[in-house]
């Protein structure tokens, strides 16, 4: 008999989650007006808000932690990651920062300015809000089968090359770089092919241009490259990794994600221009070149997590879990982007919640009946995170309105995965009798969902 697959680790430590009542998490959610940001931890069993800085280190990275040296300047821990860096990526010069935005910003600032346009795949609402706030523009240039969530195709995430190149040769003065973010958060977590970086290299070069990877979820890109994509099903995570990384010129990272850390992130390049223009703004914004923001004992565990997290296994088993989830769901009929993401699954709410009109939120409302269904708090990746178009003001209605099921690394088991699939197909059962979605009582210009007040549409 073949033996089943079972986890690549054992666990050393374990945390109790509570229960609750239907009646309690009902006064709870309209304490945090229909907004599960606003909601306390502890009135949350199933936590799937998102996988950034929610990992569970391993016996490594928590020695490596004791390891850290607090130096302000120069600090061990410091040469340690960047060395690890550098053997990853290829890049010579790294910047820590204290995660994945403040690495945009610090970049961002040096090279983004008002009037460009920076081209790339579905950037992350982070990522458009440091363009966007520079008085730039967001171009997505995502190819369009992303958009199909029934759609069954390996590359999802992929730049659409020929939107790309119109863009560079419309306005190629107005273009300081390209961002490719790998894996596709935003359309699903769905991976970016070689061949596609590859093609991005090759109209940045035409148009003498640069490239960053937005890396948050680079080793679970190269694991589906591995997996997926002819030619790279013989070699190691690390090799396709670098191989990613020789196409670009730089990354952010935020290093929540697939670093395995709580807190941290940077940005490294092989540029010393780009060095040099991004270090005058890492001292006042972030710390002294050495530490960015981050502690020496959270460099020390970052460089192990990289590590790591850059092994085929590790990956495997975290992707085989994500992959447990969606068979679940095929098994009930629901909906999501297909196929499955890196880290995450995304419920298409639009295919669900049939009877709530767009203007009312399904997949905001998708998420609130799924708190109150089981105490799992998912995230809306919609409607709502969409924010409004920055020169008309009106909602942006023109994507997907999606209920994104982050997991944690290392953090849930499959009978989890288990809950929270019977838990949807509850809600999935009682679909047709939910017609009405939520309202927007308050919110920020920018960057909404995080404090979004919201109350039941209609009451
Ligand atoms: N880029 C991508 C692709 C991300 O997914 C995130 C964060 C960031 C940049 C920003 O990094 O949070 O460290 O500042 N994504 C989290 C999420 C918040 O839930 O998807 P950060």
């Amino acid at each position: 008999m073949e033996l089943p697959f079972a986890e690549s680790w054992k666990i050393k430590m374990v945390e109790p989650i509570k229960k609750s009542t239907r009646a309690e998490r009902e006064q709870w959610l309209k304490e945090a007006n229909y907004n599960v940001f606003q909601l306390e931890g502890d009135q949350v069993y199933i936590d799937l808000l998102t996988d950034s800085g929610t990992g569970a280190m391993s016996d490594r990275q928590w020695a490596a932690l004791m390891m850290g040296d607090e130096s302000y300047a120069g600090s061990r821990s410091f040469y340690q990651l960047k060395d690890v860096i550098n053997r990853i990526t290829g890049f010579d010069y790294v910047i820590p920062t204290h995660q994945g935005r403040a690495a945009e910003n610090v970049l961002f600032s040096a090279l983004v300015k008002e009037g460009d346009i920076v081209p790339g795949n579905s950037h992350f609402d982070t990522t458009k809000g440091h363009i966007e706030s520079r008085k730039a523009v967001a171009l997505d240039c995502t190819v369009d089968e992303a958009k199909d969530t029934q759609l069954e195709i390996p590359f999802k995430g992929n730049v659409d090359p020929k939107k790309l190149e119109a863009a560079l040769e419309q306005n190629a003065d107005k273009i300081p770089f390209i961002i490719v973010t790998i894996t596709n958060n935003t359309a699903g977590g769905q991976p970016v092919s070689m061949a596609n970086l590859r093609e991005v290299r090759r109209l940045a070069d035409k148009y003498n241009k640069r490239v960053i990877f937005d890396s948050a979820r680079f080793a679970e890109n190269a694991y589906f490259i591995k997996t997926r994509e002819e030619g790279y099903a013989d070699k190691t995570i690390k090799e396709i990794a670098h191989e990613m990384f020789d196409l670009a010129d730089g990354m952010t990272m935020s290093a929540k994600k697939d670093g395995i850390v709580n807190m941290g992130g940077f940005i490294a390049t092989r540029h010393e221009d780009w060095y040099e223009a991004a270090k005058k703004f890492c001292i006042p914004f972030e710390g002294y070149l050495t530490y960015g923001g981050m502690n020496g004992r959270d460099m020390a565990a970052l460089a192990v997590g990289l590590d790591e997290n850059t092994e085929f296994d590790n990956l495997e088993t975290r992707i085989h879990q994500v992959e447990y989830l969606a068979s679940l769901l095929d098994e009930y009929g629901i909906p999501y982007q297909r196929p499955a993401g890196g880290h995450a699954i995304f419920i298409d709410a639009s295919k669900v919640l049939t009877n709530v009109p767009k203007e009312e939120f399904p997949a905001q409302t998708l998420t609130c009946e799924l708190y109150l269904e089981a105490g799992i708090r998912g995230c809306e990746i919609g409607y709502i995170l969409a924010d409004r178009d920055p020169v008309t003001r009106e909602n942006r209605f023109g994507g997907l309105d999606l209920l994104r099921l982050a997991i944690a690394r290392r953090v849930y088991t499959d009978n989890h995965m288990k809950v929270i699939a019977a838990a949807l197909k509850n809600v999935y059962d009682r679909r047709n009798e939910i017609t009405r979605g939520v309202e927007i009582v308050w919110e920020a210009p920018l960057m909404r969902h995080f404090t979004v007040k919201l109350k039941p549409a209609g009451k």
